[in-house]
Formats: C-alpha cells, structure tokens, sequence
C-alpha cells in the first residue's frame, strides 16, 4: 500500500460496504489494511477528503466519519445534494470492493480536551449534519460521564438517518442521552425558541452543530443570544455562505508576484488578476495542500509573513489565527503589490 501513496497522502481504500442509509444517503465502509492504519486515525467530529474522477475531472470532496473512534470500521457517510457532482456520483456507483482515493483525517470539530465530565454536551444536526454529531455523541457517552442533549432536525421521519442507531443509543443511555427529533412537516422550520427550550436549564455546556446553512444561522444566533460563551459553541460549515458584493473590488489589482514556500522549497510566481493564492501556487505547478475549496475545512491554511490578502469566506480559521497571519489559501486574494506566503 505504500509506493500508492500519491505525494499530496492520498491512498486508495477498498470500500468494504455500502449502506443504504435512506433514500438519499448511503453509508461508504473503508477498508484500512493494517500497516498503514496509523494514517487514518481519527478524533470524533473530524472528516476525510475523498479524491475522485468524475467525468475527466478531478474533485476532491470532505466527507466527516459518521463512524467513531471507538469502532473497528472506518465510515463515511454522504447525502445526495441536489445538483451537486461528487454526493450523487457516490450514491449512484460507490459498490463494495471498489476503491475510493482518501487522504488521511483532519478537523477541528472534535469534543474539547479540557472540559468537566460534569459539563452537558448539546448537539443540533440537520440532515447529513448527523454525520460528524453521531460520531461526538456516541465517543462522549462511551468514554465519558457527560449528559448529552441530541436535536435533530429533518424534513420528515423518512429522511432521518441513523434512525435505528439513534433509537438504540437513547434507550442505552436512557439516564444521560435526550433525543429530540424535529420534523419540518410536522412544525416547520426551526425556530429561535425551539432551540433556546432545548437549552434551557442546561448549565454549562458545549454546543455543537452542524447542518444546512439556514438551520446553522437560526441555531448559532439562538445559542448566542442565550449567553452561550462562543468558546464554547463549535460549528462545522459543510455549504459555504455568499461572498458579499464589493469585497474583491481592490483586490489582486496591484499585485505582481506571489512568493510561495512549501515543503522546503521557495517559487516566486507571477500573479493573474482574480486568483486565489491557492490558484497561484496551482499554476506554478506546487502540489499545495488543499480539499473543500470553500473556506470550510481548513486544509489549505498557510500564513502570509509579508504583504497582505482578503478572505472571501473564513469558516475555519479563529481571530487569533487570522491574527497571526493564517489565511485560507482557497479563499484569499491578495491586496498588496507583493504576497510571501508559507506553509508550515
Ligand atoms: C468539513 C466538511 C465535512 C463534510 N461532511 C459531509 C458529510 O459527512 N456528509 C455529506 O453528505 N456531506 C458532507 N460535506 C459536504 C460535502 O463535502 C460536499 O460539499 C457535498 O457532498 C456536495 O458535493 P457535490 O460535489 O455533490 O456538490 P457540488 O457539485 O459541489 O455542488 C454543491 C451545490 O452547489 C450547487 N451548484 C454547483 N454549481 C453551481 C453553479 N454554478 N451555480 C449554482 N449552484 C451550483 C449544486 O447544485 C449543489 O447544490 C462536508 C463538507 C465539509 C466542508
Ligand atoms: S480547501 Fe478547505 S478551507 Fe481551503
């Protein structure tokens, strides 16, 4: 397995099982043979990026284990997104004993390493945001003694996925596990006071969440306004927010060279007018790290120590990062006539 790991870590897994989770979403069972099994170790909450080939082109996607720790499997688990290219393509010909090209597990939505086993766990999914919460919930009610609160929000009953596995883990941990399920044909959308009732009363907690944009918006606005301390509130962006008009007006017009440093060696390459640094360092021909390409997972972080560049979407970096100088390379263009970007 080794001489096939492409230089940017890549390596094939053998799909080992497909599971019909509902109508449009499947489960994907890797194989991890076990000389290389260290490579895809992985924290509850983190994600793989899975590399295809659809149609002549190559796309890499995120896809956050819906398996935990704890399992002898490694799982992922994807939705059909209307429309979209690789959740389809997966659902339509993923196939046990196929093979899928995976890098290894990163992310930071993972459970934190200092809080009190007396500290509630509330976590808000929506849709395939159950991915990554399953995988929190479950490590947190096996190796802690954490209360967990579960909402999970759904258009209706037949879209819910992990349904059987749910029920079975609140009647498990009938004493610290509450499951509420929301169904949208049954009261709409969720509202602000769905989610502060489901916190009330909860003391100190820590919040996770993770679904569609809007539900996103409604939950984390509801969690704020409640006094949840935003250290504690942890979000995972699978969709990307619109880039608000006028935010590229001045950039990259000045611009004439990016200097790049990546894996020991330094290019200095000439700057097209509305390239990403990550499009930059691309077509001067580096294999610079890089996945969701939204601003979402953080992979392409690397940090600017001369010159400037504006971000057009930041999920995953923190104002002490942004301080410091990190960027999403996918999602910066540079403000300043030169750019030296590094990435460590
Ligand atoms: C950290 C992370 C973890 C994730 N984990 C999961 C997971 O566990 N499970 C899961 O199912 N997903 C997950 N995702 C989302 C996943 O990575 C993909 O984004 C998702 O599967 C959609 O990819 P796609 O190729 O099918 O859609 P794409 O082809 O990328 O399209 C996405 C959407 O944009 C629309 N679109 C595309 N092009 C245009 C255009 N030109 N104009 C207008 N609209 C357009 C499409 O219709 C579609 O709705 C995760 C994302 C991140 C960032
Ligand atoms: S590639 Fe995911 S944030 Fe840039």
């Amino acid at each position: 397995m080794s001489d096939v790991i492409s230089a940017e870590g890549f390596a094939p897994l053998r799909i080992k099982r497909v599971v019909q989770e509902t109508s449009d979403a499947v489960s994907l069972v890797l194989d991890v043979p076990e000389h290389c099994s260290h490579r895809y170790r992985y924290r509850a909450g983190q994600f793989l990026t899975v590399r295809v080939h659809v149609e002549g082109r190559e796309l890499r996607r995120c896809y956050s284990m819906s398996s935990a720790p704890l399992d002898d499997e490694l799982r992922i688990t994807v939705k059909r997104d209307r429309g979209g290219i690789v959740s389809n393509w997966l659902n339509d010909t993923a196939a046990e004993g196929g093979e899928l090209h995976v890098a290894p597990p990163e992310g930071r939505f993972v459970l934190p390493e200092a809080t009190a086993d007396s500290d509630a766990l509330v976590a808000f999914a929506g849709g395939s945001g159950i991915t990554p919460i399953m995988s929190l919930v479950r490590t947190a009610l096996a190796e802690s003694a954490r209360s967990v609160r579960l909402f999970y929000a759904n258009r209706g009953p037949d879209s819910v996925i992990f349904s059987d596995a749910l029920a079975r883990l609140a009647e498990r941990y009938d004493d610290r596990l509450v499951l509420q399920h929301h169904y949208d044909s049954d009261s709409g959308v969720v509202t602000a006071s769905a989610v502060a009732s489901f916190v009330a009363g909860t003391g100190t907690a820590d919040c996770y969440v993770c679904g569609p944009a809007p539900f996103m918006e409604t939950v984390e606005n509801a969690l704020v306004s409640s006094g949840l301390p935003r250290a504690r509130l942890h979000l995972e962006r699978f969709t990307v927010a619109q880039v608000p008009p006028g935010v590229t007006d001045d950039c990259g017009e000045a611009t004439e060279e990016v200097v790049i440093d990546l894996d020991g060696s330094r290019v200095t390459a000439a700057y097209r007018a509305g390239n990403t640094l990550l499009q930059t360092a691309r077509l001067a021909g580096l294999k610079a790290p890089y996945s969701c390409e939204t601003g979402s997972c953080g992979t392409c972080m690397a940090r600017i120590v001369d010159g400037s560049a504006r971000m057009l979407n930041n999920d995953a970096l923190d104002d002490d990062e942004v301080e410091e100088g990190w960027v999403l390379t996918c999602q910066s263009l540079p403000t300043s006539r030169r750019v030296h970007v590094v990435y460590e």
